[in-house]
């Protein structure tokens, strides 16, 4: 099959609530892509036991990360959206990258070392060769293109060595089944957000937003409704001094820094146009500001979310025609690639 060219694929874990921080940093990134991308978006359930082994609703909450993309505007029918447990060959493809990937490699991954802490003894070996599932994900649709956060950074270049080393001992093979020219797997490129989608807690400014952190007053989840939205703003941390009229007066103040960030990303300007605005302006009259436009952009999409969770049949029917169609993508990847591993049959 011919390479894809311009093949988007991402994925996002059914684990708790999504919340601002996902939204301005992926999702929204996501419906972009749709205009000049092929996009393939996935809710990741066989991550999810990698680290919590027995998950509480996983049907719910893979439902629930769809809704959440439809209602952002994700198209399942003009793209493909649908869950990785439903597609077979992301195990199987995995199960080959563990062989193709080295033990150094992975033990490079600062995140298996955050989220093992100092138990590493008792982490899942899932949660050890987690990275590998995560290039399996991209590999097995040729992604080109991968939208994700700062994190993933370094799972993403653990991907291209993957690629590059799969290529490069099979590079005979390759040619020998006709299956590609300079190599099977793309080197796939990883589409980073930028600083301004960099979503903060909103009880303390140095940390990310995070659906494990344990205040809920610290993020605003696609799932609270205008009045919560509202209220979470109004009690958001800050300092008693007024918005300055440059950014570079900003600095030392993080929780200033992530309420201008949050307003300039919502309402698509620059942290500057939000600064020449509200210059000198207390947080009393900013606050008020920043929810009313973050209800206006958010309330509509929980609004929707609400809808479409109402109705679990038809979001578990979209999501079984996406995973027929990430199937079919899928399959014709692992013939090939048994084939060029030498597999018999
Ligand atoms: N590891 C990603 C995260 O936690 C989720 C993920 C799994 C993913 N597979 C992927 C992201 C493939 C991009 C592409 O955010």
């Amino acid at each position: 099959m011919a390479q894809p060219t311009n093949r988007v694929f991402s994925g996002v874990q059914p684990t708790g609530n999504l919340h601002l921080g996902n939204y301005l940093g992926a999702i929204r990134k996501f419906v972009a892509m749709q205009e000049s991308h092929e996009c393939i978006y996935c809710v990741v359930d066989l991550h999810a036991i990698t680290a919590d082994l027995v998950q509480d609703n996983l049907k719910q909450q893979t439902r629930e990360i769809a809704a959440a993309f439809i209602a952002s505007g994700i198209d399942p029918k003009a793209h493909i959206m649908f869950n990785q447990s439903q597609v077979r060959e992301h195990a199987e493809l995995a199960w080959l990258f563990n062989c193709v990937a080295r033990m150094g490699w992975l033990q490079r991954m600062t995140q298996f070392k955050e989220k093992a802490g100092k138990n590493a003894q008792n982490a899942s070996v899932g949660l050890f060769t987690y990275p590998n599932l995560m290039a399996a994900d991209i590999l097995l649709y040729r992604a080109t293109h991968v939208p994700v956060g700062d994190d993933q950074k370094q799972h993403l270049e653990l991907t291209r060595d993957i690629a590059a080393k799969f290529n490069h001992e099979f590079a005979k093979r390759i040619k020998e089944t006709g299956h590609g020219g300079d190599g099977y797997f793309p080197i796939t490129e990883p589409i980073i957000e930028g600083p301004a989608t960099r979503v903060m807690s909103l009880r303390d400014g140095s940390k990310k937003m995070s659906k494990s952190e344990p205040s809920d007053m610290s993020r605003i989840n696609l799932t609270d409704d205008a009045d919560e939205i509202a209220k979470k703003i109004r009690k958001a941390k800050t300092d008693p001094d007024p918005l300055p009229d440059n950014l570079d007066d900003l600095k030392g103040r993080p929780e200033a820094e992530n309420l201008v960030g949050i307003y300039a990303a919502l309402n698509e300007v620059t942290p500057d146009a939000v600064i020449s605005e509200f210059a000198g302006q207390q947080f009393g009259a900013f606050k008020p500001a920043l929810a009313d436009l973050a209800v206006e952009k958010l309330a509509p999409i929980n609004a929707e979310m609400r809808k479409l969770m109402d109705d679990k049949a038809h979001i578990d029917s979209i999501l079984d025609d996406g995973a027929a169609r990430a199937r079919e993508i899928a399959q014709q990847t692992m013939k090939e690639v048994r084939s060029i591993f030498g597999f018999l049959g």
